[in-house]
């Protein structure tokens, strides 16, 4: 592995990232009134075949955006190396004031269709599930920059089981867990890489809780770019630590907790120009946009009444909140789901804001098993706290019992994720009890992060040993019919027939 130190040519010595510098054109204005004046199938199937020819080259013309701050609402073209207002150091978010001039993002009927159409296309960025809805995402200079694994594309699961143990009708699930590298970040890493890849870095970065890391260091290694990983020693799962290393990863494990690198990097960006890659990065929050619009097409456009996302650093509910509030204003859909965000009860610091009614996070010392949302002071709580407001959801916190048992039941169903995903059917069934959520609603889990990921939390569970000797241990007992420990037996078919017969009678 090269120095980090800038030593080669390449560098980019800039502390300023030129958005103005990666927008398409916008199309000729007598392009699109030609286009709003032909209507009918046949003119809708010339415009798909034009767009998409023109969505291949560098012609098309998609949002122009813009950086606004969620504070003091500062509108600028740049940001700093931390995505922070230059006047008040909040976070940025990514405005698209040319969606009012442009018709063809103001078509929902047209959108919906060329959306669709590509599905069939053989181009790299419509096989993206991202990429494919880039007319409500940045513009990249040209298509040729998008660095994408094909990700996005992942399936709607009907959860029966689920749906009878929480008492609502209707429970399904979005799988962002079958993302490429196995979690919900890829969608987020293909948008800000190509960005980072058009804009010239050589390095990108990032603290992670295990999934950040293991899909920057792909997308870094498919770009060509190197990838600078800050990792809590020991408090990550090992085959997420595995997957940056596979894919080339410069890997750090510090000696502090999530929060502890966030620090770090915060400084080490400042002090070298590498692309900051979490999910204060604005663009990694467009792509993240991209599993609400992907399933309300999925669900042919008809919304559910709920849906449940884990909270950590609180990027991904804000991801999710903007599309909706965005597909609403575009007229895509007519109405909100309400957008909810469940804690683990160790790493619960948005929930206890909203409880004591505070104006501000206070940090929290984080723990839970869950390790991918171990994190006590999320960085995007006020772009959540916005969409929670928005959209009429609801918080809550679940215990470490809850969320064991959650995941069991998933994995029951043939489904299974990782342990930070599991807290949403924990917290599906607390917030049908507390009556916030109604029977005959339809509710949409979203599952962050693939089974494999974590598989020593499920070994450790089905042995019985996740929970032995700590505080949780009698509350797990009531867990003992959930657990299907490996049974070592002598190599014959009499014993397998005996333990066969003593499961059907158990
Ligand atoms: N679920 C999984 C599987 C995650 O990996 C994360 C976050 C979350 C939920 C929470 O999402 O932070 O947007 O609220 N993982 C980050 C990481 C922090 O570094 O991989 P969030």
């Amino acid at each position: 592995m090269s120095s980090p130190l800038p030593v080669e040519t390449g560098w980019r010595r800039t502390t300023d990232i030129c958005v103005s510098s990666a927008v398409w054109r916008l199309p000729a204005p007598a392009h699109c009134d030609h286009l709003t004046r032909d209507t009918g199938p046949e003119a809708e199937a010339t415009l798909i075949k034009r767009v998409n020819h023109q969505s291949t080259s560098q012609e098309f013309a998609a949002a122009a955006p813009k950086l606004r701050c969620i504070s003091c609402g500062r509108v600028s073209d740049r940001a700093g190396q931390t995505f922070r207002c230059t006047q008040c150091g909040d976070l940025v978010e990514i405005a698209y004031p040319d969606w009012k001039a442009n018709e063809l993002v103001r078509s929902s009927a047209r959108l919906k269709a060329l959306w669709r159409e590509r599905k069939t296309s053989p181009h790299a960025a419509d096989q993206s599930g991202v990429w494919r809805f880039r007319e409500l995402l940045p513009g990249l200079r040209s298509l040729d920059s998008v660095v994408t694994l094909r990700e996005g594309n992942t399936p709607v699961y009907q959860l029966q089981r689920s749906a009878r143990l929480s008492g609502v009708d209707t429970v399904l699930t979005k799988h962002q867990g079958m993302n490429p590298t196995g979690s919900f970040k890829d969608t987020g890493m293909t948008v800000a890489t190509s960005f980072a890849k058009e804009a010239g870095f050589r390095w990108v970065a990032c603290a992670s809780t295990g999934n950040t890391s293991a899909s920057m260091a792909a997308y870094a290694a498919r770009a060509g770019m190197q990838a600078l990983v800050l990792i809590p020693q020991g408090k990550i799962s090992w085959s997420k630590l595995a997957q940056a290393l596979d894919y080339g990863a410069l890997t750090c494990q510090l000696r502090t907790d999530f929060d502890g690198c966030m620090r770090v990097l915060n400084e080490v960006v400042l002090r070298m120009p590498a692309y900051l890659l979490n999910s204060v990065n604005p663009y990694r929050i467009e792509g993240q946009k991209t599993v609400a619009l992907e399933l309300v097409e999925q669900l042919n456009w008809e919304l559910p009444d709920h849906i449940i996302v884990p909270g950590g650093n609180l990027g991904n509910s804000s991801a999710i909140g903007k599309a909706f509030l965005e597909m609403k204003e575009l007229g895509l859909i007519s109405r909100l789901p309400k957008l909810s965000v469940v804690q683990a009860e160790g790493a619960n610091p948005l929930v206890r804001m909203i409880r004591s009614k505070g104006e501000h996070l206070v940090p929290v010392e984080a723990e839970t098993a869950a390790t991918a949302i171990r994190i006590g002071n999320p960085a995007s709580w006020k772009k959540a706290l916005g969409v929670l407001k928005a959209t009429e959801g609801a918080v809550d916190e679940v215990s470490e019992v809850e969320i064991a048992q959650a995941k069991a039941e998933i994995g029951s169903e043939g489904i299974g994720c990782e342990p930070a995903s599991a807290v949403t059917l924990a917290g599906l069934k607390k917030l049908v009890r507390r009556g916030f959520i109604k029977p005959a609603e339809t509710v949409v889990l979203i599952l962050t992060g693939h089974f494999l990921k974590d598989p020593e939390f499920t070994l450790k569970f089905h042995r019985g040993e996740l929970f032995a000797g700590g505080k949780d241990d009698s509350a797990a007992s009531a867990l003992l019919s959930y657990q299907r420990a490996p049974i070592v037996l002598d190599a014959s078919a009499d014993a397998v027939l005996a333990a066969l017969e003593r499961a059907e009678n158990s």
